[in-house]
């Protein structure tokens, strides 16, 4: 499997070590046999089993959005649900917040999913009977809290997702979008240590969609919360997601920043689901770029330097100071002038303005860059040292998306 590490700037909350589910009667069978690896199918045909998770391995750093993605029957509900155990896993381990999860007794399970957990589901998951601010609260409620504490919190919460003034409705009288928010609102009022999303805007227009999108990632952007978040959607993934999971027949297949999935798909499979992502809102300079080889360095003699330039097959260089700052701009012909002149410090001929960039950069922000210059784009890292450079064709040919043979029909996934 191809692996991403998490962000190393925490402690994994939620460690996830070869899990497997396996529907069907007496299902450790399947580890005794030696069909454990053969496809999905052929298990099922041969055993009557269903390998609804595969040797799932992963690790969800504290304060990520790690998304879950693939087809129709991959596994990602029934993931979502193994870590909580809502339903058993056949086999592997599963830790969240150093709790091994598997070793739990039925009430400490229940005890732990209360304090530490929360779901959101696709159909909302409220009492009908329950008026919003009861469902808030919901979460409070069964985990003891006294009523006066709980609708202080809940009424946070409300005010949180912007439903403020509703607290004393049903749910049948608030719209879709509404009523999701008032699912987030329960699950932001437990407080969780990690928040369980499944598909929470699948059932949603897509322009209520996009609003929900974006107030999650302002709420994260001020809450931190970890989670879990299963979507069908690579656009909503691609917007949300720190790290994202591609599943396959039970398996993960890829994990990797939005970026990195983009830029290297491992299979034709993944491939399938990221030939629709507009690349120029999610490649970045540090993945396009060039690396900056052989460096040269503004007291190097012109014909040092023609000679290092010609060997490099390039027809340019950046020039570099002591501290690897970029100086300057110089192309060949301006050189061959210069040795021709007899001149002989290669500051005479450079160009020092040129255009600048960070690695982080998206493409279709560094697109006005590459029309404002003829020259390349310099790539400078926090303290300004020239890492790479982008020629502009490069910009431009990763901001055309090549289209798969059907034209890029909708999938069914
Ligand atoms: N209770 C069950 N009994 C038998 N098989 C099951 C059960 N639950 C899930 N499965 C099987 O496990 C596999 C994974 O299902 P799961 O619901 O996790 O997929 P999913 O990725 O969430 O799909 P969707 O995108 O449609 O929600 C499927 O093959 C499904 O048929
Ligand atoms: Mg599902």
């Amino acid at each position: 499997m191809e692996t991403t590490d998490a962000p190393d700037n925490g402690v994994p909350i939620l460690i996830a070590r070869g899990l497997w589910k396996i529907f069907g009667e007496n299902p450790e069978r399947l580890f005794k046999s030696d069909l454990k690896n053969e496809s999905k199918e052929k298990i099922q045909e041969e055993t009557g089993l269903v390998v609804g998770l595969r040797d799932i391995s992963f690790e969800v750093q504290k304060g990520e959005i790690f998304v879950l993605m693939g087809l129709s029957g991959s596994g990602k509900s029934t993931l979502i649900r193994v870590l909580i155990r809502l339903v058993d896993p056949t086999a592997g381990e599963i830790y969240i917040g150093g709790k091994e999860i598997c070793a739990l007794s039925e009430k400490e399970l229940m005890k732990f999913r209360r304090r530490s957990t929360a779901m959101v589901f696709q159909a909302f998951g409220l009492l009908p009977h329950y008026t919003v601010l009861d469902n808030a609260a919901y979460g409070l409620k069964i985990r003891g809290v006294p009523e006066e504490e709980r609708k202080k919190v809940a009424l946070e919460a409300i005010k949180t997702v912007g439903l403020e003034g509703w607290e004393d409705y049903l749910p049948s009288s608030l719209s879709g979008g509404m009523q999701q928010r008032v699912g987030i609102a329960r699950a932001l009022a437990a407080d969780p240590d990690i928040m369980l999303l499944d598909e929470p805007f699948s059932g949603l227009d897509p322009l209520i969609r996009r609003q929900m999108q974006n107030e999650l990632i302002q709420l994260q952007s001020e809450l931190h919360k970890t989670m879990i978040f299963v979507t069908h959607d690579l656009q909503e993934a691609l917007k949300i997601a720190d790290r994202i999971a591609i599943m396959q027949d039970g398996a993960i297949i890829q994990i990797g920043t939005p970026e990195d999935i983009i830029a290297n798909p491992v299979s034709d499979y993944v491939q399938e689901f990221v030939q629709d992502a507009y690349p120029a809102t999610v490649l970045t300079a540090g993945t396009i770029m060039e690396v900056n080889e052989p460096e040269i360095h503004v007291w190097q003699g012109p014909k040092v330097v023609h000679t290092l330039i010609h060997r490099s097959k390039r027809d340019f260089a950046f020039i570099l100071d002591k501290g690897n700052c970029a100086v300057g701009f110089l192309n060949h012909k301006a050189l061959d002038m210069l040795i021709k002149d007899g001149g002989d410090r290669i500051d005479q001929a450079m160009d020092t303005e040129f255009e600048t960039c960070t690695p982080e950069m998206t493409v279709e922000e560094l697109f006005p860059l590459a029309t404002a210059s003829p020259h390349p784009i310099a790539v400078l890292d926090d303290v300004g040292k020239l890492v790479g450079y982008i020629r502009n064709h490069t910009i431009i040919e990763s901001m055309i998306q090549e289209w798969p043979e059907n034209g890029g029909e909708d999938k069914d996934v």
